[in-house]
């Protein structure tokens, strides 16, 4: 088989390939790790880890919809203690970047997590300001470019690890909340988080999850992330990491031409745990058969 150069790099860090996992779909790896080899991902990408412990929402908190699920799990996680002394070690003993995915729900918790992770073996810092289903943080700054900059620039500041701004698609222009991040000085920007939901049981005649609201996943919403990823990547010059229903290499090549530099596969690993390799030899078999050396040449080709 003829090589081709799947090796890509987001501010400074290589990524063996362009295929992470997305957040709060893969646990923090070790559950994964007994089903495929996470030697063969170009990122894991942890739960959102918080200062304190969370306890997350109230029962029943996912349920499946047409092309997808809702979820309002509300960052249920250990803390970031926990993470340090038990996730990061296990992670560390393969092949791949390490990403964590850093949530709060005022600015000095976000500020608390990324100091907290400045000495420990970590890639990339992700911050998401964008999560539906927490009441205060999360998305309060996820939805207003001010405050998105504001954000951006206090973690910065505070950052030992290059900074990846995770964006909402509940938003009229994401093109605007992207050059916040950028102008935070914000190193990429990932996206999307999930699209606010709802589900009504028609026979008990009630919410179907306790928090009423949650966030949509799964392969409905990716022409939604292709269309708000393309977007971002006219308006800002930082890399894009792309993610929203992907399930094939199709779907990742899809984001990768509308600019995405690497991708992530969320509510897919549910359904089928080897879904982010069968991506990367996805990937692989289609620059192989048309010819691509590097995939570069496909980065954000579609314009
Ligand atoms: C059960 C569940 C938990 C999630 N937890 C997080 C999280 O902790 N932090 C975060 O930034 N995104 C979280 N997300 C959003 C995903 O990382 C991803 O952005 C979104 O699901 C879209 O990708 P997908 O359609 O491939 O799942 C979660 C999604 C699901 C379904």
């Amino acid at each position: 088989m003829s090589e081709v150069n799947m090796e890509v790099n987001i501010a400074g860090v290589s990524f063996q390939n362009p295929v992470m996992t997305a957040s709060g779909t893969f646990g923090s790896g070790a559950e994964y790790s007994a089903l495929i080899d996470l030697n063969r991902l170009g990122a894991v990408v942890t739960k959102g880890v918080s200062h304190r412990p969370w306890q997350g929402n109230p029962t029943p908190r996912v349920c499946e919809v047409t092309g997808g699920m809702l979820n309002a799990v509300g960052l249920q996680n250990p803390g970031v203690d926990v993470m340090i002394e038990r996730d990061l070690p296990f992670l560390r003993q393969f092949d791949t970047r390490v990403i964590v995915n850093v949530c709060g729900h005022t600015e000095a918790e976000y500020l608390a997590v990324v100091e907290k992770l400045a000495d420990q073996p970590v890639d990339m810092l992700e911050i998401n300001i964008s999560c539906p289903n927490v009441r205060e943080g999360g998305i309060a700054f996820g939805q207003s470019a001010s405050a998105v900059e504001q954000i951006t620039r206090a973690v910065k500041r505070k950052a030992a690890q290059p900074v990846i701004m995770k964006l909402s698609p509940n938003v009229t222009d994401i093109a605007e909340l992207a050059r916040a991040a950028e102008a935070g000085g914000a190193d990429a920007v990932s996206m999307i988080n999930t699209l606010t939901g709802m589900k009504i049981d028609v026979y008990r005649r009630c919410f179907v999850l306790a928090n009423q609201t949650g966030g949509m996943s799964g392969p409905a919403v990716r022409p939604i992330a292709v269309r708000m990823v393309y977007q971002a990547a006219q308006a800002v010059k930082i890399p894009i990491i792309g993610m929203g229903g992907i399930q094939t290499a199709e779907d990742a090549l899809e984001l990768i031409l509308a600019g995405a530099t690497a991708v992530a596969v969320g509510t897919a690993n549910f359904v089928n745990p080897a879904a982010t390799v069968e991506v990367v030899d996805g990937i692989r078999d289609y620059m192989v058969k048309y010819g691509i050396k590097d995939l570069k040449e496909l980065t954000g080709a579609v314009r």
